[in-house]
């Protein structure tokens, strides 16, 4: 399958910015996030914020389905992975291991015919994602558009904004089908504002929160679609248009928390939105 590599697979409208303050759960809140257990796919998870957001949905005892185009570092996740879920020590004491509920895969999110392969593979193996977090993107280095090669300019747009139409795509009729399921395509400030140097990167951004909206018009009764802004976190994409000054920023594994919180307290009455965390 074009795109798609099995490195360790387990088992086979108005814009409303609301705040990760807003969001922070009360005891009720707190446990009705509890309760159900969710299937949770999050694209660009070898490292940063797709990384550190998967081990906390695992941690919560959720099942993640990741990719990412660093086999080495997919395949350390799926392990990694196995070892935080809450249910991970009881099933030591198990003869035979029972199949990991996470499934982390070598997959760039740019191939559709790659994409299309996962969804009938979590089909087939009635993995649905309740909940798709478009979180792999990448930006360009700092340059004036000018000085942009067409590549690099091709490769944010196709990454950002492509890579989440694929996704949609093919998943989102499947939860159409199910009646149930919410999106949540990474933005950023710079989808929102604007700044010197990163033209294309916002430009994608801006896409990603146009894209959202005309999709959320689209959607029936029981689904959701929203921007969200992670904030600024200190990640390889921050160092690299930031420079030595991402350090000053919070840490990936310091946000997580809150942003998973956030995601799993969405509802279909944020449909549209551009959130924060
Ligand atoms: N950090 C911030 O402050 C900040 C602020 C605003 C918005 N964001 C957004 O948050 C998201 C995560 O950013 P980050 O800071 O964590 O970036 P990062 O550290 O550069 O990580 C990006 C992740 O995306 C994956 N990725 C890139 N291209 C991919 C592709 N074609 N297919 C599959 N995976 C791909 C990378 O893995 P591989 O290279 O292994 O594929 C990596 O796991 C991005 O959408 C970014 O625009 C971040």
């Amino acid at each position: 399958m074009e795109g798609i590599g099995f490195v360790c697979s387990s088992a086979a409208t108005t814009a409303r910015t609301a705040t990760a303050t807003k969001r922070m759960p009360t005891a009720a809140g707190m446990k009705a996030e509890a309760a159900p257990r969710k299937t949770v796919l999050v694209t660009g998870v070898s490292r940063g914020l797709g990384r550190a957001l998967s081990l906390e949905l695992a941690r919560r005892g959720h099942a993640v389905i990741g990719c990412a185009r660093s086999p080495d570092k997919v395949q350390a996740l799926q392990h990694e992975l196995m070892g935080v879920s809450p249910d991970a020590s009881s099933s030591s004491s198990s003869s035979a291991s029972p199949p990991s509920k996470h499934l982390i895969i070598d997959l760039d999110v740019r191939s559709d015919s790659g994409v299309q392969a996962l969804a009938k593979l979590l089909m087939e193996t009635k993995r649905f994602p309740d909940i798709i977090v478009n979180n792999a993107g990448t930006i360009n280095k700092n340059n004036k558009i000018w000085e942009v090669p067409a590549e690099e300019f091709d490769m944010v747009m196709d990454t950002n904004v492509k890579g989440i139409s694929n996704i949609i795509r093919h998943f989102l009729p499947l939860m159409i089908q199910r009646k149930h399921g919410t999106i949540v395509n990474m933005s950023s400030g710079w989808g929102r504002s604007a700044a010197a140097e990163v033209a294309p990167y916002c430009a994608s951004k801006w896409a990603v929160e146009g894209l959202t909206k005309s999709v959320a018009k689209e959607l029936p009764p029981g689904l959701a679609i929203v921007a969200l802004s992670p904030g600024v976190v200190n990640t390889d994409m921050l160092a690299s248009c930031f420079g030595s000054s991402a350090s000053l920023y919070q840490t990936p594994e310091t946000w997580a928390p809150n942003a998973a919180t956030m995601i799993l307290n969405l509802t279909t009455e944020d449909n549209g939105a551009s959130l924060t965390v």
